[in-house]
C-alpha cells in the first residue's frame, strides 16, 4: 500500500516536472549568484542543474523517466556525504562506487565497524531498468526483498549498525540543515512539497538520485534498437560468438533475468526472486528470513544483469569471483533444493544440467559482456560533488 502511494506521488511529481520542463530549459541559472557562491565553497555543482531524465530505448518498453532534477541533485550530495554515517567515515559510495556500476568489488563490505555486511553489495547501475523489470508497483529491494522502496531501504541502511550506524535520522536531517548549502539545496528541491519533514525530504532525495541511475549505452541496447526489438534474430553488430551467447542466454536465462522491460505491465512474467540451486542447504535463508514461508527458503532476488561484468563477485554471498564460475554453476553445478525454481529443473524435476562445452561457456560470457555501459555511470551528474 505504502509503495503504491509512493508510486502515485512519484507519478504526480513526474507529471509536474515534465510540465515545467520546457520552462526549466530556458532558465539558465538555478541559483542566485549569492547562493551559488555559498554552495561553491564546499561543492562542485553545475550552475544549471543536470538533467536526470533517462533516454530509455523505446524497444525496452514503457517506463516513466521524468525525474525532478533538483531532488536528484540534492540526493547526489547526500549520497556522497560521510556525515550520513555515525563515525563520519562512510557514505553510500563507500559500498556503491560509480565505476563499478555502483557495487564495490568486495565479497562482503565494510561500513562503520570492523564487522562486514552479511551479504554482497547489490549494484545500483541501471536501477530504473530493474524497477521496470520488476513491474510497476512491485519493486522490492535487497536480496531478501525486504524493502518496498529506496526510501525504506535507505532508512534501513543508515540505521544498520554495520553499514552506517545512525540511530536518529530526524536528528541527522536537522543537523545537515545547519549547513547553509544544504538549506539552499533542500529549499530548491522541495519548494512545492512543504508537507514533508526534513527526514522525509532527505530520504526522498536519495531515492530520486538512486532511481535516476541508468545505463543503456550498451552494445546490446544499440543492437536491439537497430533490430527493432527483435532479440531472437542474430544482431549484425555482434560477433558470431556473442550471437551464440545471446541464443544460449535466450534459451536458458532470460526467463528469469529479463533484459527488456515490457510495454504492458499486465502481461509481465519475469521472476523477481528464486532459488537457483547454489546449495542443497542454505546458511542464509533469504526471503524466508523475512516471510517465514517454507516455500521461500533459499529464495533470493533475481539480480539485473546489466553491467554484470563490473559488479563481481557474484551471488548474495559473493561466492563466485568470475562470470566463468557463474556459467559453470548453471552448466553443471545446480544443486537439488526443495525450492529450486521450475526453470532450472529438467522434465523429471531434477536439477538441470546444461552441460555446456567450452565454446558455449565462452560465448555466454562474451554475451554477458555486451551488457556493459561504462560511460553513462561516469557522467559527472553521478560523481562525488564534495571539494577536497
Ligand atoms: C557498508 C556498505 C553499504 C553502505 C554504506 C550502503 N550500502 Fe546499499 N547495500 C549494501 C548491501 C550489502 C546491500 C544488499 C543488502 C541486502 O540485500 O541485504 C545494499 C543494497 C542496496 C540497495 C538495494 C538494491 C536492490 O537491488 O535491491 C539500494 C537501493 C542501496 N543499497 C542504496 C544505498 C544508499 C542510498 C546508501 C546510502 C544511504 C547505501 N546503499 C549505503 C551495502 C551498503
Ligand atoms: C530460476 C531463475 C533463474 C535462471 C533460469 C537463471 N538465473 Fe541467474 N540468478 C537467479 C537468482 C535468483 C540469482 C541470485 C541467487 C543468489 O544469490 O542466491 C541469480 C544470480 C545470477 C548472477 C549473479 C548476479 C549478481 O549480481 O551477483 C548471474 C551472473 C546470473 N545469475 C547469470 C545467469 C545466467 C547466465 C543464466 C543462464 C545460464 C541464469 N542466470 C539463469 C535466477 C536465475
Amino acid at each position: 500500500m505504502k509503495t503504491k502511494l509512493f508510486l502515485l506521488s512519484a507519478m504526480v511529481a513526474g507529471t509536474l516536472t515534465s510540465c515545467i520542463k520546457d520552462e526549466a530549459e530556458t532558465v539558465v541559472h538555478n541559483y542566485s549568484a549569492e547562493e551559488y557562491a555559498t554552495i561553491s565553497k564546499h561543492l562542485s555543482l553545475p550552475m544549471q542543474v543536470d538533467d536526470y531524465n533517462l533516454d530509455l530505448p523505446e524497444v525496452l518498453g514503457a517506463f516513466p523517466t521524468s525525474t525532478n532534477p533538483k531532488e536528484a541533485a540534492l540526493g547526489r550530495v547526500l549520497f556522497y556525504d560521510k556525515r550520513l554515517s555515525a563515525n563520519g567515515e562512510v557514505n553510500c559510495a563507500t559500498c556503491h562506487q560509480a565505476e563499478k556500476a555502483f557495487a564495490d568489488g568486495e565479497q562482503f563490505s565494510k561500513g562503520v565497524v570492523e564487522e562486514r555486511t552479511s551479504r554482497n553489495t547489490l549494484a545500483l547501475g541501471s536501477f530504473p531498468s530493474f524497477n521496470a523489470y520488476y513491474g510497476f508497483g512491485g519493486t522490492r529491494m535487497f536480496w531478501d526483498n525486504r524493502a518496498g522502496s529506496v526510501i525504506e531501504q535507505s532508512a534501513e541502511t543508515m540505521k544498520n549498525p554495520v553499514e552506517m550506524g545512525n540511530t536518529d535520522l530526524s536528528d541527522l536531517a536537522d543537523e545537515l540543515l545547519q549547513e547553509d548549502y544544504y538549506r539552499i539545496l533542500f529549499d530548491k528541491a522541495f519548494a512545492t512539497q512543504t508537507w514533508l519533514n526534513n527526514e522525509e525530504k532527505m530520504l526522498q532525495a536519495l531515492q530520486t538520485f538512486v532511481t535516476s541511475i541508468g545505463c543503456f549505452n550498451t552494445r546490446y541496447d544499440k543492437a536491439l534498437v537497430d533490430a527493432n526489438g527483435r532479440d531472437d534474430l542474430d544482431f549484425p553488430s555482434f560477433t558470431q560468438q556473442e550471437n551464440k551467447g545471446k541464443a544460449l542466454f535466450n534459451t536458458n536465462c532470460v526467463s528469469c533475468h529479463s533484459l527488456k522491460s515490457t510495454a504492458s505491465f499486465g502481461g509481465f512474467t519475469s521472476i523477481t526472486a528464486a532459488n537457483n540451486g547454489l546449495d542443497s542447504d542454505y546458511q542464509d535463508e533469504g526471503v524466508y528470513s523475512i516471510s517465514q514461508n517454507e516455500a521461500e527458503k533459499g529464495v533470493f532476488k533475481t539480480p539485473m544483469l546489466r553491467n554484470i561484468e563490473l559488479t563481481g563477485p557474484y551471488m548474495h554471498d559473493g561466492r563466485f569471483a568470475s562470470l566463468e564460475e557463474v556459467v559453470e554453476h548453471y552448466s553443471a553445478g545446480i544443486k537439488a533444493h526443495p525450492n529450486l525454481h521450475q526453470n532450472l529443473r529438467d522434465a523429471n524435476g531434477n536439477p538441470k544440467k546444461l552441460n555446456l562445452n567450452e565454446n558455449d561457456k565462452q560465448a555466454l560470457v562474451a554475451f554477458l559482456k555486451t551488457l556493459t555501459d561504462n560511460t553513462s555511470l561516469m557522467h559527472s551528474r553521478f560523481s562525488d560533488p564534495f571539494k577536497g
